[in-house]
């Protein structure tokens, strides 16, 4: 069901987690300054987070252990990397807040454990006290900042605070692709890879970056006639295919970021893009509290953060999410399909299941409007109202 909001941007799916490129977003290098993170020269581009994090597996020195240690809950793509740099992996759990890991971190950290990746989920910052007291034997610490690669306060790249950082820039900035590492301590010596991709492949990210560009023109225009009608979806997602969700291609870890993204990503307004959506996670906040059947995952929003979503935990969400797209809610997912490494029915990761099950992400994007963030807070009142 489209809901008219007399906003510019449509309420479709392709709108719900990330902002999309307007004409001004693709042309604002020829009379803008460079943003902070056109001018930080530390960082390692690649295409993707998933291609950064292989590109860093590779650069682990050989001396060091055959393991990875990832938590529980995440991404698939933090998992693939791992394997196809010739890693094994284990996993620990994390707790219900996603703030810091859960149970018994210490005897899972052993000499054949190379690296540990912890993720800031959402961009608040994880407690890493456990994995950095865990151990003497050293390994690298490697923080996955692909959820906001931003500082609220400083408008930078997030501090490093293990030995490197993965960000995922496209999950922020309009460019539709990027990626990148910064490495901030001995424990590597980065050989960074940039292969060039095909010109074919250039062109068709252009192509898909004007493209989106141009429906979004032309809804301004045009509004919901000049788009095409969503499909009302009929069940929960049962498909659990990870290579067909979450694809991770060894080669196209290795390409190097092509010049549109990386001008849109290098002139994006980084102060606009952290006051709104700052501004719309309080809206949301204002708006969603003391509810039973939902409940913020990050109540508060600290200082230094510039959020990816409005995270919420929402009873049996993976049986309500379907009903609730239907109804216009503007939402997506993170961590609904584990990785099959997780091996299931292990009661260390009860934790995990339980996010992957009932973990909600309600959009704060820049392109959103407060009316839009206003009516998305309704639609979920207004189901658990009436249900
Ligand atoms: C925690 C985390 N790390 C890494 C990635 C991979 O980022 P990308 O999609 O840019 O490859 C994701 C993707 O959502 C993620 O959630």
């Amino acid at each position: 069901m489209a809901i008219n909001t007399n906003n510019n941007i449509p309420l479709n799916q392709e709108y719900e987690s990330e902002p999309v490129a307007g004409f001004s977003d693709i042309f604002r290098w020829l009379n803008t300054p460079k943003n902070s993170l056109g001018k930080d020269d530390s960082i390692y581009y690649t295409c993707n987070g998933r291609g950064a994090l292989y590109q860093l597996f590779l650069n682990i020195p050989s001396e060091y252990g055959a393991t990875v240690l990832l938590p529980a809950f995440h991404c698939p793509t933090v998992v693939e990397p791992a394997l196809s740099a010739g890693y094994k992996v284990k996993f620990y759990d994390v707790d219900l807040e996603m703030g810091k890991a859960f149970g018994d971190f210490t005897s899972l950290v052993d000499d054949d454990v190379a690296a540990v990746l912890v993720i800031n989920y959402f961009g608040f910052k994880f407690n890493i006290d456990k994995v950095v007291s865990s151990t003497n034997s050293r390994f690298a610490l490697i923080e996955d900042n692909s959820h906001s690669f931003l500082d609220a306060r400083t408008f930078r790249v997030s501090a490093a605070r293990g030995d490197a950082s993965i960000y995922s820039f496209w999950k922020l900035l309009p460019s539709t692709i990027g990626g990148g590492f910064t490495v901030a301590s001995s424990f590597f010596e980065p050989v960074h890879v940039e292969i060039k991709s095909s010109v074919k492949n250039s062109l068709q990210c252009n192509k898909h970056i004007f493209g989106k560009a141009l429906g979004r023109f032309f809804y301004s225009r045009f509004g919901q006639a000049g788009r095409e009608k969503k499909k009302l979806l009929e069940g929960p997602v049962t498909d659990r295919n990870i290579n067909k969700s979450y694809p991770f291609s060894k080669l196209e870890s290795l390409f190097k970021l092509p010049w549109l993204p990386r001008k849109i990503m290098h002139y994006s307004n980084l102060e606009s893009i952290v006051s709104i959506r700052r501004k719309n996670y309080k809206t949301y906040s204002s708006l969603l509290v003391g509810h039973q059947r939902f409940a913020a995952l990050k109540p508060i929003l600290e200082d230094d953060v510039c959020p990816w979503a409005y995270p919420i935990l929402l009873e049996d969400r993976h049986n309500n999410d379907y009903v609730l797209r239907n109804k216009g809610l503007l939402f997506f997912t993170f961590g609904e399909i584990l990785h099959p490494e997780l091996k299931g029915g292990d009661e260390a990761f009860s934790q995990a299941v339980e996010l992957s099950n009932n973990l909600l992400c309600l959009p704060v994007h820049q392109d959103l409007t407060d009316a839009q963030i206003k009516q998305n807070c309704q639609i979920l009142i207004d189901y658990y109202r009436d249900s």
